[in-house]
């Protein structure tokens, strides 16, 4: 265990609870406040000590943990708290501005600051798959490590507060997509009477597959984004299957319609320049 043997947790949904019930099995003395009513109670049977309010949570400990639904709640949350003096980890997901907002905040209260942004399988914090991305202070972070790897393994990832922020948002829009996506594929096996085991058997090895794309699509966005306009027309023409394939079993096809949106316009961009527009260059506003 770090030299910091107590720590405060302000906000307790599921992913504060999480980090509370891992906190307390590894020894940590560790105070908890909710907003609401009814989120202390299970914990205090584990150990947890509730606090009537913020500021009592605050003053309790000199490290304090945020797990809220954005930054902006932070405002409130620790408005009547004298942060001086403290070390505050704000793990609630933003924008890496508003982050940046909320760290020059907590600063000018005479704390110090850290984001961390956690990047896990929903609340299953202890997952062997899950991290925790952490920016700011590196110095700070070596201070706090023992304490916050005894969540998940942690990646710090530079001094700017926003930079967890960054790769995490830039994992979810991923991932975002990724379960739409799913659904959708399960709706139309579903609804066009194939089996849904079956499916998962088939793709059962496509996160090898996505790996050589991701390889692929990152070497291609490092030169401009992925260019073979055969392709472009072919994934265009594609998209179009899939939709025919999700509608004619009266799935919704929105996502599909999006994605092909996508080929068409950067299909359109070609024929107006006279030179392929990869569809990456459309993301980055070049288009
Ligand atoms: N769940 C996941 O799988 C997951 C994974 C990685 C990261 N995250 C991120 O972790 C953070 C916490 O997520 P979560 O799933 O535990 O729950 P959440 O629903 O995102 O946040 C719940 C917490 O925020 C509090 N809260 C909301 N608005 C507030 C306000 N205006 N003032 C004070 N407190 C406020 C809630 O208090 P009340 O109980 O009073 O409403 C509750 O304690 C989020 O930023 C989320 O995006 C979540």
């Amino acid at each position: 265990m770090s030299a910091i043997k107590s720590v405060s947790v302000l906000g307790l949904g599921p992913m504060g609870r999480a980090t509370v019930r891992l906190l307390l099995a590894a020894g940590y003395d560790v105070t908890v406040w909710n907003r609401s009513p009814g989120k202390t109670e299970a914990l205090a049977e584990l150990g947890a000590k509730p606090a009537a309010t913020a500021a009592e949570a605050v003053a309790a400990n000199d490290t304090v943990l945020l797990s809220l639904i954005h930054y902006d709640a932070m405002y409130g949350v620790l408005e009547a708290a004298d942060l001086t003096g403290k070390t505050v980890v704000n793990l609630s997901s933003d924008s890496p501005a508003n982050t940046a907002k909320g760290a020059d905040w907590v600063l000018a209260r005479g704390a110090r600051f850290l984001t961390g942004a956690y990047m896990t399988q929903s609340d299953d914090i202890a997952h062997p798959a899950s991290k925790l991305y952490v920016s700011g202070p590196a110095d700070l972070h070596e201070e706090l490590r023992p304490m916050l790897e005894s969540l998940c393994a942690n990646v710090h990832l530079g001094g700017d507060y926003g930079l967890a922020q960054l790769y995490y948002q830039a994992g979810l829009a991923m991932f975002h997509a990724y379960l739409i996506s799913l659904q959708q594929a399960f709706a139309m096996i579903e609804r066009s009477g194939g089996d849904i085991d079956t499916f998962l058997e088939l793709s059962k090895d496509d996160a090898g597959s996505q790996r050589d794309f991701s390889l692929y699509f990152a070497q291609a966005a490092k030169n401009g984004g992925w260019d073979d306009l055969a392709s472009l027309k072919m994934m265009h023409a594609g998209a179009q299957h899939v939709i025919d394939a999700s509608e004619d079993a009266g799935v919704d096809a929105a996502i599909t319609r999006t994605i092909q949106d996508y080929y068409q316009r950067a299909l359109d961009a070609t024929e107006r320049t006279g030179a392929v527009v990869p569809v990456y260059r459309l993301f980055r506003g070049d288009h």
